[in-house]
């Protein structure tokens, strides 16, 4: 049987924190196992708000080691850098003819970061470019956190309205949204999801954070009223999180860390989260710390020059459908 093809995108903005990582990357690699997996860095949508230009080729480079830190591997995924494939700014730009902008202004996260920073074009158009990376390779699936779930809903939309308008062309992709670790809260303030934009540092844990600062991260992390450790996100949402971030790091099922450290104090608890939260980063810290950075270039490289290939072939049906083709 045909495999089906996954794809998905990170933006190199600040550094992979952990809500990345039990959200989206963890479900990146798994699922290596059995799909055709794309990919990419997308460094198009990262300059859509402030960024820090001189290093951007750096950070770019820095998100790509984390990946292949975590698992991403480019000798079974197709994996690259977004700007240096063009199909997927053309195929964006075709998407906005059918694209409304009621539709557009509706979107949160737009409306979260024009009240932040302002407004510009690509940002309102960024939920039309992140439908084309997806539908650029007709993906069936799209393993994502709980954040990108209405952005999937318009990508899910604009295949519909393309396939009605110039003929039937694109699947209507899935999310993969896992049941625990969609949506890992800030530490600083557990109403509010881990973000890489939050100005406070320790509001997250990132990746590559040394014991140490994963140590003062998490006592500082703020709980809640009483000393009960007990899963309830309505009344009880810092010490739910750190609950859910330990099972998931742990493996351990979330009864039996609340029989564990139900009575013990928040203090007790914390030290255990972050022991855990270390050892199952230990990995990462280790792999990364092999990679060479040359290296991580010209696998980034080749991974460009494929998906050009790739999606030219693709991209070429899309401008026959529409009447472009020469
Ligand atoms: P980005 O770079 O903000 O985040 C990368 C992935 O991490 C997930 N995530 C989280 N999961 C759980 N808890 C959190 N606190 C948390 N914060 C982030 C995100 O849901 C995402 O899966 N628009 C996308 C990038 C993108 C994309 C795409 C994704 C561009 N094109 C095509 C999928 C398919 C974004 O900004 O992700």
């Amino acid at each position: 049987m045909e495999r089906k093809t996954v794809f998905s995108g990170l933006q190199p903005t600040g550094n992979v924190h952990v809500g990345n990582y039990l959200g989206a990357l963890r479900n990146w690699v798994k699922l290596q196992d059995d799909y055709d997996c794309i990919y990419c860095i997308v460094d198009l949508h990262a300059i859509t708000t402030e960024y820090d230009i001189a290093h951007f080729a750096n950070d770019r480079r820095g998100a790509a080691k984390v990946l292949m830190a975590c698992g991403v591997d480019p000798e079974r995924s197709l994996f690259y850098y977004q700007s240096q494939v063009p199909q997927h700014t053309e195929l964006a730009w075709i998407l906005g003819t059918i694209t409304g902008t009621g539709q557009l202004s509706r979107m949160t996260q737009f409306k979260d970061k024009a009240d932040k920073a302002g407004s510009n074009l690509g940002l309102f158009a960024y939920p039309v470019l992140m439908a084309a990376d997806i539908l650029l390779y007709r993906a069936d699936a799209v393993p994502v956190g709980e954040d990108q779930k209405q952005h999937l809903e318009l990508t899910r939309d604009l295949a519909e309205r393309f396939n009605s308008r110039f003929g039937d062309e694109f699947p209507v992709p899935d999310p993969i949204i896992p049941e625990h670790g969609a949506r890992v809260m800030s530490l600083q303030d557990p109403t509010a999801k881990m973000s890489k934009s939050d100005p406070d540092e320790g509001s997250r844990i990132l990746v590559l954070d040394d014991p140490d600062t994963i140590r003062a991260k998490l006592k500082r992390a703020v709980t809640d009223s009483g000393s009960e450790v007990r899963l309830d996100w309505e009344t009880k949402p810092g010490v739910s999180n750190l609950i859910e971030m330990m099972s998931l790091f742990t493996g351990t099922a979330i009864a039996d860390i609340e029989a564990e450290y139900g009575s013990g104090g928040y203090g007790r608890f914390k030290e255990a989260v972050a022991e855990a939260v270390i050892a199952g980063l230990a990995p990462i810290r280790s792999a990364y710390r092999n990679l060479d950075d040359a290296e991580v270039e010209r696998l980034m490289q080749r991974g460009a020059l494929d998906a050009r290939t790739k999606a030219e072939g693709f991209q070429q049906k899309v401008r026959k459908r529409v009447g472009l083709a020469g």
